[in-house]
C-alpha cells in the first residue's frame, strides 16, 4: 500500500504518488462550453492525487453529447480551463484534460447547434438518454464521410494544442465507454467500406491517427489515451476479434511512445496481462467499484503503474489523506452527479471540516 505513496514519472512529469482522479463528467459547464466557476475549486480541491484527469470535453461542437459538458476548442474555454489548471498547480497537481468526442452518444436537444450526432456509421446506439426534455432515444446519426473522419483528427489535434495553451500538462484522449474511438472499433457501430471499418487495422485506425497526431502537436510525453476493452454498453460489440483488436492497437500505440494508456478494466484478465506486456510506458489502471482495502494492490503487484478511482475521489476531496490515515470515506451521492451546484460538487467535506460524532 505505501507503494502508492511514493513518487512515479509519467511522460515528462515526476507525480508525487501513484494516485489518479478518474475522469468524471459533471455538467456543470457554462452554454458556451467554458468550465463553471466552481470548477476551479472542485478540481483545485482535488489536487493531491498524483495526477487528476479532468471530465470528458469536447474537442468541437460535434464531439458534445451530453447538457453543458465543457469543451477546448475556443478563446472562452481555453480561458476558463486556464483558471481550472492555475488553480489545481497552485496547490501542486498535475492535470489533464480529457479530450471526449461522443460521437453517436449525442442528443440534438443538449447541443447548442442542435445537429444530428456523427459516427463511424448511421447505426442509432438503441439506447435513450437524458436530455434537457428528460430522457428520449438517442436518433440515428450522420456517418461521417472519409474526409470528415480526417477533419476530427485534426480537430484533437487543435483540441490538444488549445488544451496546452491553457494550462494543461497534457491531454488524455477517451477511448472508452462506447463513445466516439470506441464506436470505431466495434462492427455493432462501424460498417464501413472505407479505410476507417472492416479490418482489425482499419477500426483501430482512427484511433491511432488521433494519437498520432496529437503526440505530433504537444508531444507524445503529453499524450494518453483511455481505453475500456470489452465494454458492452450503448450498443458496443467488439465481437470475437475485440481482444486481438486491442492487442494491436496497444502495440501500435506503443510505438508512439505515450505518456500512458489508462485501462477502465471490464474484467478480461488475460487480455490485461497481454496489454502490459505490450505496453512499454506508464499504465493507468482503474477497476470500476474497486473496495479501499485493495487499493494499491496493482500497483504492488507490478501490474499497474498507477491507479485511478472515480467516486470515492468525487466524494473526498481529501482521498490521498484520508486513505494515508485510514480514515473513513464519504459516500457519493448519485442524485447530484451531473449538473445543479455546489452541492455534490465542492461542499464533500474534508476530513478537518468533518464535525465531531
Ligand atoms: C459521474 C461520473 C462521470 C463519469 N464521466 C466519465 C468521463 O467523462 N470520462 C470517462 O472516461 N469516464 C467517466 N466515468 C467513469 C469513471 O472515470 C470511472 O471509470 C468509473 O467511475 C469507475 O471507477 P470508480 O468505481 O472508481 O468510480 C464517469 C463516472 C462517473 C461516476
Amino acid at each position: 500500500m505505501d507503494q502508492v505513496f511514493t513518487p512515479v514519472r509519467v511522460g515528462r512529469y515526476i507525480l508525487p504518488n501513484h494516485l489518479v482522479m478518474a475522469p468524471m463528467t459533471r455538467s456543470r459547464a457554462e452554454p458556451d462550453g467554458t468550465p463553471g466557476a466552481l470548477a476551479v475549486e472542485y478540481y483545485a480541491q482535488r489536487a493531491d492525487l498524483g495526477l487528476i484527469v479532468t471530465e470528458g470535453t469536447q474537442p468541437s461542437d460535434d464531439g458534445q453529447g451530453y447538457l453543458t459538458t465543457p469543451g477546448i476548442y475556443t478563446d472562452a474555454q481555453v480561458a476558463g480551463w486556464r483558471k481550472v489548471t492555475s488553480a489545481a498547480h497552485a496547490k501542486g497537481g498535475h492535470i489533464v484534460i480529457q479530450l471526449m468526442h461522443a460521437g453517436r452518444m449525442s442528443h440534438p436537444d443538449n447541443t447548442p447547434h442542435h445537429r444530428q450526432g456523427v459516427a463511424p456509421s448511421a447505426i442509432a446506439p438503441g439506447t435513450p438518454m437524458f436530455t434537457a426534455k428528460g430522457m428520449q432515444d438517442i436518433p440515428a446519426p450522420r456517418a461521417l464521410t472519409t474526409d470528415e473522419v480526417r477533419q476530427t483528427v485534426t480537430d484533437f489535434r487543435h483540441a490538444a494544442r488549445r488544451a496546452i495553451e491553457a494550462g494543461a500538462d497534457g491531454v488524455e484522449i477517451h477511448g472508452a465507454n462506447a463513445y466516439l474511438v470506441q464506436q470505431f472499433f466495434a462492427p455493432s457501430a462501424n460498417v464501413r467500406t472505407d479505410e476507417y471499418g472492416g479490418s482489425i487495422a482499419n477500426r483501430a485506425r482512427f484511433a491511432i491517427e488521433v494519437a498520432a497526431a496529437i503526440a505530433d502537436e504537444i508531444g507524445a510525453d503529453r499524450t494518453a489515451i483511455r481505453l475500456s476493452p470489452g465494454t458492452t454498453m450503448w450498443g458496443i460489440d467488439e465481437g470475437a476479434e475485440g481482444p486481438d483488436l486491442y492487442r494491436y492497437l496497444v502495440a501500435e500505440l506503443d510505438k508512439l511512445g505515450l505518456a500512458y494508456l489508462h485501462i477502465m478494466h471490464q474484467g478480461n484478465e488475460s487480455l490485461l496481462a497481454d496489454i502490459r506486456e505490450r505496453w512499454k510506458q506508464a499504465l493507468i489502471l482503474n477497476r470500476p467499484g474497486r473496495p479501499r482495502e485493495q487499493i494499491g494492490a496493482d500497483v504492488a503487484s507490478g501490474l499497474a503503474d498507477l491507479e485511478a478511482y472515480g467516486q470515492m475521489v468525487l466524494a473526498n476531496p481529501d482521498f490521498v489523506a484520508r486513505l494515508k490515515t485510514n480514515a473513513p470515506m464519504n459516500d457519493a451521492d448519485r442524485t447530484t452527479f451531473f449538473g445543479g451546484t455546489a452541492r455534490g460538487y465542492t461542499d464533500y467535506p474534508a476530513l478537518s471540516e468533518a464535525v465531531p460524532a
